[in-house]
């Protein structure tokens, strides 16, 4: 098979979202039910393993890897995986998705590493609310972290927020201007259908990308769309005259699975082909029981059967049961 990693779409995958642990300190309402059961550490990858996933799929077209959780900062000794991955010759960006809770202590080293993009989440700018939230979170920890990443020279950096109906849709714009007072790009996610929640109904507390942008205009008037894009799902827009971007990431309204160039893996080494199926390569039994020469005629195989996309529908009983934090934001 020729060096590349295509799917049976013609999509190139270019683009590798790694889950570096399924825990976490908060526990978002979206995101995890109250009590979760986490993988026994045994079970993750080593960051061994997964430097020689990244560097085996280099020479076939990877230029993109993303660092997720969970809270990717639980990890132990990050700064080593972050170092080694910058090392590796031919990845262009390597960034990560954090809940930003330690990054007042992580983010210059990250920075030094050579991690050059970073997206924090940020639902919520009123403590108590943000608390009720992250279920635990602090506000003040995470606004150390913002303030820690805001004085770097990251590549991209952005905040992301999820916004619920009657929870934190009247931050909408307080978000997107704190954001450009601290000099990060915004985007906005809709709440999609990944594990079993109890805490509220998703189909009724959805708000559509479409929403949010008129609560934006409404504000500051008629936003310019971009031509550019981040190699991700969000479709980005801007102020006349404002150097902040204002993404938008609509999994139900928009759906981006026709651009997809990603595959997910997920903390224990299972190559998730996309985020809305289940089907996946287990490619730490590749790993171990095969070594490294298999990985790659592996994963190219397994594109084969990436599928065109999900089909989300909040009106269904829930499909994946997998939980968001299996495979990270
Ligand atoms: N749908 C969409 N995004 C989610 N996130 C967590 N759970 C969900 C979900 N069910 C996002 C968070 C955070 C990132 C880690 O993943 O908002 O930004
Ligand atoms: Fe943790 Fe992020 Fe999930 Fe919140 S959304 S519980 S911060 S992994």
């Amino acid at each position: 098979m020729a060096l590349s990693l295509q799917d049976a779409y013609g999509r190139s995958i270019s683009y590798l979202r790694i889950s570096l642990t399924d825990r976490c300190n908060f526990r978002c309402v979206y995101c995890m039910s109250e009590s979760m059961q986490f993988l026994p550490r045994r079970d993750l990858l080593s960051f061994e393993e997964i430097v020689t996933v990244v560097k085996t799929l280099i020479p076939a077209g990877l230029r993109k890897v993303r660092l997720t959780g969970g809270e990717p900062l639980q990890r132990r000794d990050i700064g080593d995986l972050v170092q080694a991955l910058a090392a590796l010759p031919g990845l262009q960006e390597l960034a990560m998705t954090t809940n930003g809770s330690h990054l007042a202590r992580w983010a210059e080293p990250l920075h030094r590493a050579g991690l050059n993009s970073i997206n924090i989440s940020l639902d919520s700018l009123q403590a108590e609310r943000f608390h009720h939230l992250t279920r635990s979170g602090r506000l003040a920890d995470v606004l150390a972290g913002i303030a820690a990443a805001a004085a770097l020279p990251w590549a991209r950096r952005r905040l992301n927020a999820l916004i619920l109906r009657d929870r934190n849709d009247d931050e909408i714009v307080a978000l997107a201007a704190f954001a450009e007072e601290q000099g990060f790009d915004m985007a906005y996610i809709e709440e999609m259908p990944l594990g079993q929640i109890q805490e509220h109904d998703r189909a009724l507390q959805q708000v559509a990308s479409a929403e949010i942008l008129a609560t934006l205009e409404h504000a500051w008037g008629k936003l310019t769309p971009l031509a550019w894009g981040s190699g991700g799902p969000a479709r980005y827009f801007q102020r006349p005259g404002a150097r902040q971007r204002i993404g938008l990431i609509s999994p139900h309204s928009h759906n981006f699975c026709a651009d997809c160039n990603r595959v997910r893996l997920t903390a224990e080494g299972r190559l998730l082909l996309c985020l809305g199926q289940e089907d996946a390569l287990d490619l730490r039994a590749v790993l171990r029981q095969q070594g490294e020469a298999a990985v790659l005629p592996a994963v190219q195989q397994a594109l084969q059967r990436k599928p065109f996309g999900h089909t989300f529908d909040l009106e269904q009983p829930v499909q994946i049961r997998r939980y968001m934090n299996m495979t990270g934001g």
